[in-house]
Formats: C-alpha cells, sequence, structure tokens
C-alpha cells in the first residue's frame, strides 16, 4: 500500500466522486447528494496515493457523535487496506473533534463492508427493516456503533 494523502473534499472532486459512487453502488448518491453533503458542512474527505485519488468518503457529525453516511474504494485499489485506513483516520479525527461515538448502517448483504466495520471495531446495535431499495423490493440495514 502507497503513502496516503487525506484531503477535504470540494466541488472539484466531485466528477471524480460520482464516477467512483456510479460503479461502487446499485443505488448512487446523486451529484446533488454530494453537493448537499458539502453545502451542508459534512465532513467529506478524498484519499490520494501516488498523486491519485482510489477513495472517499462523507460523515455527518451531530454533537458528540459521527455518522458515516457514505464511503468508498476504487475497485482498482479494493482489498489492499485502503478503506480501513480511512476509516481509521476519520475516527481519529472524529474524536480529536469531541465525537465519542461512530454510527454507520450497511446493507446486510454487505458482506465486504460488515467485514470491514467488524474488524475496525464496530458491533451491530439493531436493524432497520426495508431500509435500502434494492434489486427487487427493500432490503434491511444493520445499525453499527463504536466508541471513539
Ligand atoms: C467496503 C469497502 C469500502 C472496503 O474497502 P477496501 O479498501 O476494499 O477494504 P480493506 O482492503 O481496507 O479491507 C478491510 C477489511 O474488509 C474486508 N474485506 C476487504 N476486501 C474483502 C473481500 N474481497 N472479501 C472479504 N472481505 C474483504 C476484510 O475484513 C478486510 O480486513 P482484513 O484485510 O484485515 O481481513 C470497498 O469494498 C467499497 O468501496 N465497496 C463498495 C462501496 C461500499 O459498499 N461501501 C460501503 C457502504 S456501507
Amino acid at each position: 500500500m502507497n503513502a496516503c494523502v487525506i484531503t477535504p473534499m470540494t466541488a472539484n472532486d466531485l466528477d471524480w466522486v460520482c464516477a467512483e459512487e456510479a460503479c461502487l453502488h446499485a443505488h448512487p448518491w446523486t451529484r446533488r447528494n454530494f453537493e448537499d453533503a458539502l453545502a451542508a458542512g459534512n465532513d467529506a474527505w478524498v484519499m490520494h496515493a501516488g498523486g491519485e485519488a482510489l477513495a472517499y468518503a462523507v460523515v455527518l457529525r451531530v454533537l458528540d457523535e459521527a455518522h458515516l453516511l457514505d464511503i468508498g474504494v476504487s475497485l482498482r485499489a479494493q482489498g489492499r487496506g485502503y478503506g480501513r485506513q480511512l476509516l481509521d483516520w476519520i475516527a481519529h479525527f472524529a474524536r480529536d473533534q469531541g465525537a465519542v461515538a461512530f454510527f454507520l448502517e450497511v446493507r446486510v448483504s454487505n458482506a465486504i463492508a460488515l467485514a470491514l466495520y467488524e474488524r475496525s471495531g464496530f458491533s451491530e446495535i439493531g436493524r432497520r427493516r426495508g431500509y435500502y431499495p434494492a434489486v427487487e423490493g427493500r432490503e434491511d440495514a444493520i445499525v453499527m456503533r463504536r466508541d471513539l
């Protein structure tokens, strides 16, 4: 894994972020979703290695909680530790900003993301029935939490 640099996401990143998002998710965020997230002042990050962008994430902080809203690693860079590194970095950043707990939701079928979150110290705290649109009907979300 190359050394990484993590920078705040800006409007200039959105062509790349939206293209990646469309590749990575069956139900991707729209450009408008990212624009709204940036306009709302959410924490949003792009990770670069060797001069190339390869991962991104969006986090909402409310009082002393951080909520992971979106994360993606380019297909060509997956399975090389970048997702975990970005998540750990976000956890440290949120803790430095006063957050004491980190929450997220993940599709029950997303085994790779579930493995990443469990390896990063998250535990299931509940389920939201039919939370996500799916190819056929709806799919449950697993709600996860970790201390910061
Ligand atoms: C989920 C995602 C962010 C993981 O990023 P990544 O850089 O590939 O993950 P890492 O290489 O850091 O691996 C972290 C852990 O995830 C798990 N993992 C990664 N790739 C895996 C694979 N192909 N099969 C099974 N588990 C895998 C492993 O537990 C791994 O930890 P380990 O190496 O210590 O065993 C990435 O696969 C992705 O962008 N997926 C599409 C978008 C998405 O699903 N986002 C999450 C929405 S909730």
